[in-house]
């Protein structure tokens, strides 16, 4: 059996840990080949392929990126794209696919096994955690992490200058790395795609902190939206899922703290750091299960499947599945964390 390998959309901590366990494991226990196909669908789409062996992804385990590469091309939106994938399938040789990546990869995959036959088994992977058939996507805990440490740094520097300090982190649709680390770095506000802010409610809440001498951190989701602010806030191009771009809703933010409390205000973005560097040892973890459990659904020719997490066990659930929901922040959970604000 020979068997090929990608990495399509953002890449996330953990990706090499999913290649090395999937490699190691079809090798050592079943003796199978591997091809790695370079930058997600562009490698299939323009045979643009890297060895993959024992060798290749020997000390790669806590290495952030991917040694794919990747790239959120896909062939489904060029005119031969499926015909051209399937030409270098088989000019390589290849009889399954592994397919790790987010929302846009694993679609692509699902069309793929559902309308044209092919043999794929997809991984999750997103550091926002919006997957719906899976509890955790790695590459998450470890977005938190290094959001919890700015978070922690921020609140020293808040306090020395009694400033509020806006902290935006990722999360266009969803707001899972605002709240875990907004909790875990005890933020006196917490902003979230899924629920509209009010800015005088966080300006009330921006005062009360510092009437008892404390200055406030405000943890802000890039995709959070003002109550009436959408002008502001919308740019006029979409991105390439096609959604309204939002831009610099942490400086915007701070901006109207600033003339509404009076209070001077500073924003740090953490952007792309929340994305690059070693992975946790929890994302190590589920990394390497969701490898695992990919090479045996190989093995068990149970294609058209991702590898998800339901609460300790890794389980099979069928692509289409997979792609089919964003999970969102629920308001229950939310409002748990409501106590804290102010
Ligand atoms: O989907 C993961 C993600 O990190 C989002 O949180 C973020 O908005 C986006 O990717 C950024 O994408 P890019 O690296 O293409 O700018």
């Amino acid at each position: 059996m020979r068997v090929g390998v990608l990495t399509g959309g953002g890449d996330c901590p953990g990706l090499n840990a999913v290649i090395r366990a999937v490699v190691r494991k079809g090798v050592q226990e079943y003796g199978y080949d591997f091809i790695g196909f370079r930058d997600g669908w562009r490698g299939p789409l323009e045979n643009d392929t890297v060895p993959l062996d024992i060798r290749a992804v020997r000390g790669i385990l806590p290495r952030g990126g991917t040694i794919l590469g990747s790239s959120r091309t896909n062939p489904l939106k060029s005119e031969d794209g499926i015909r051209r994938v399937k030409e270098t399938l088989v000019k390589e040789e290849v009889d399954a696919l592994i397919a790790i990546g987010g929302e846009d990869t694993l679609g692509v995959a699902a069309r793929l096994s559902g309308d044209y036959g092919i043999r794929c088994v997809g991984v999750p992977k997103t550091i926002d955690n919006d997957l719906s058939a899976t509890d955790y996507t790695f590459g998450f805990d470890t977005a938190v992490n290094i959001a919890t440490e700015a978070i922690d740094r921020l609140h020293t520097t808040a306090e020395s200058h009694m400033r509020v300090l806006v902290v935006e982190v990722m999360g266009r649709h969803a707001g899972w790395i605002a709240l875990h680390s907004g909790l875990a770095g005890g933020a006196n506000v917490i902003l979230i795609p899924e629920q509209r802010f009010d800015v005088d409610q966080i300006c009330a809440w921006v005062e009360s902190r510092f009437k008892i001498r404390y200055a406030p951190i405000v943890v802000v989701a890039e995709g959070a939206m003002p109550k009436d602010g959408d002008a502001v806030l919308k740019d006029d191009t979409l991105d390439s899922f096609g959604h309204v771009r939002l831009s610099g809703v942490g400086e915007w933010l701070a901006k109207q703290i600033e003339k509404r409390t009076g209070k001077e205000a500073r924003t740090t973005v953490l952007g792309h750091v929340q994305r690059g560097g070693t992975p946790s040892a929890f994302d190590r973890w589920l990394a390497t299960r969701f490898g695992l459990h990919a090479i045996d659904a190989v093995r068990d020719e149970d294609f058209g499947k991702m590898v998800a997490l339901r609460g300790t066990d890794i389980v099979r659930v069928p692509l289409a599945e997979a792609t089919a929901r964003l999970k969102t922040v629920d308001p229950s959970l939310y409002a748990e964390a409501e106590v804290f604000f102010g």
